[in-house]
């Protein structure tokens, strides 16, 4: 019988939500999230002092909750996971100093984890099986957890659309050998960003992809006229700065929002989902034209929309009939694909990049990387 999965216990506090989470392989026992939208509401985006304070608040409590909510305690645990990065400073540094403190007091090693990883891997979580509570014996009992378990090669890719990200991973390898590699990313601000800083504009509220979400079903995605970036480019990369600045030049030539009626609105919304949504598409298509993959996996707070989830599929059914027809993977819950902790466990136990730093001195060597790619090993000698 294959070695039981480690009992994870992950906490992400890499942005505005304080998460904890505990995992073993890819089974979440418990995913927490203490949100802190409504602090940073007012300020129309995170602010980063304010989410320090509120991280350093919510830390124990959340990491209790995720504990109970797992039918486990701390003692049960065999490894801690905790995001580097990338991320607001402030915030990394609150969830990373925790870990240590909680692996000095157990002894545990600590598992450093990408936040993309985390993204990239949440597609491949699975749900505990209800009514079950977990026990020792149940660890004893876990499920082997390999992407790569065969010989052949594997070719995977990974289409990551955040408020902090918007990327093209290939994750490929065998048993033997894996790697991540960045097929496309985008060269300033991330589709989320974008949606929410169109949202501003419109007066909708933050974070506005969901109301943009809600609008855009009562709204004619062709209403308004917005360009499509980078044609000219045969690169996979992407540009979403530039449907900004069209947006506050298209509201000043009609006269401001104040002009706009509630169904204008609406039309603007969904035109400008559809811009942005059409700018990934647009890439994924050229990209599976070049490319085949055996699995696509979907992740980030954005891939909550449906209407990207349909753009997406739409896009890989066009590719059908070459060689391979994956089928979209996406999370099994919203919480999954916004900002948690049970995706970080998840990465930690598959990632072809996890490491363990089992010493006090070992843990040290663990700080803040704001910047990390996800195609950057950790470098810490
Ligand atoms: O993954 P996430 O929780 O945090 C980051 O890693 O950034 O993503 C947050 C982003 C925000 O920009 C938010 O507006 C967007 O995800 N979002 C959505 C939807 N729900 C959240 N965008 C479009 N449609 C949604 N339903
Ligand atoms: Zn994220």
């Amino acid at each position: 019988m294959p070695a039981a999965p480690d009992l994870i216990l992950a906490i992400d506090t890499s942005c505005d939500d304080t998460a904890a989470a505990v995992t073993q392989g890819t089974t979440v026992l418990s995913n927490v999230i203490a949100s802190q939208t409504q602090l940073h509401k007012p300020y129309g985006g995170v602010f980063p002092t304010v989410a320090k304070q509120a991280h350093a608040e919510n830390i124990v409590p959340t990491i209790s909750v995720a504990l109970k909510r797992a039918g486990v305690r701390i003692d049960d645990i065999s490894t801690l996971a905790v995001t580097l990065g990338p991320g607001l400073a402030p915030a990394l540094e609150i969830g990373i100093a925790h870990i240590k403190q909680l692996a000095t007091e157990t002894g545990l090693p600590i598992i450093p984890v990408n936040h993309i990883h985390g993204h990239l891997f949440s597609s491949q979580a699975v749900a505990k099986q209800r009514g079950k509570k977990h026990t020792r014996m149940q660890h004893e009992k876990g499920l082997q957890t390999e992407v790569f378990n065969s010989k052949k090669k594997q070719n995977i890719l990974g289409i990551i659309v955040s408020g902090g990200h918007t990327e093209f991973i290939r994750l490929s390898g065998n048993h033997k050998s894996q790697s991540i590699q960045i097929l496309g990313r985008t060269l300033d601000d991330a589709a989320g960003e974008c949606l929410d800083k169109i949202g501003r504009m419109l007066n909708l509220g933050y974070p506005a992809g969901p109301i943009i979400e809600e609008l855009a079903r009562n709204g004619d995605p062709m209403a308004y006229h917005f360009p499509l970036p980078l044609t000219h480019k045969k690169t996979f990369d992407m540009s979403f700065s530039g449907l900004k600045t069209h947006t506050r030049n298209l509201l000043k030539t009609i006269g401001g929002t104040e002009t706009l009626t509630k169904s204008d609105v609406s039309h603007f919304a969904a035109s400008a989902q559809y811009a942005v949504f059409k700018h990934i598409t647009y890439k994924l298509d050229k990209l599976l034209e070049s490319q085949q993959f055996d699995e696509i996996w979907l992740g980030g707070g954005v891939a909550i929309n449906t209407t990207l989830r349909r753009m997406i599929r739409e896009t890989i059914h066009k590719h059908t009939n070459t060689v391979t027809n994956p089928k979209l993977q996406v999370p099994y819950t919203r919480k999954l694909c916004m900002d948690n902790a049970a995706m970080i466990g998840v990465a930690a136990a598959l990632s072809p990049h996890t490491k363990r730093f089992a010493t006090a001195q070992e843990h040290e060597l663990l700080q803040r990387i704001p910047r990390w790619r996800a195609d950057e090993l950790l470098a810490l000698q």
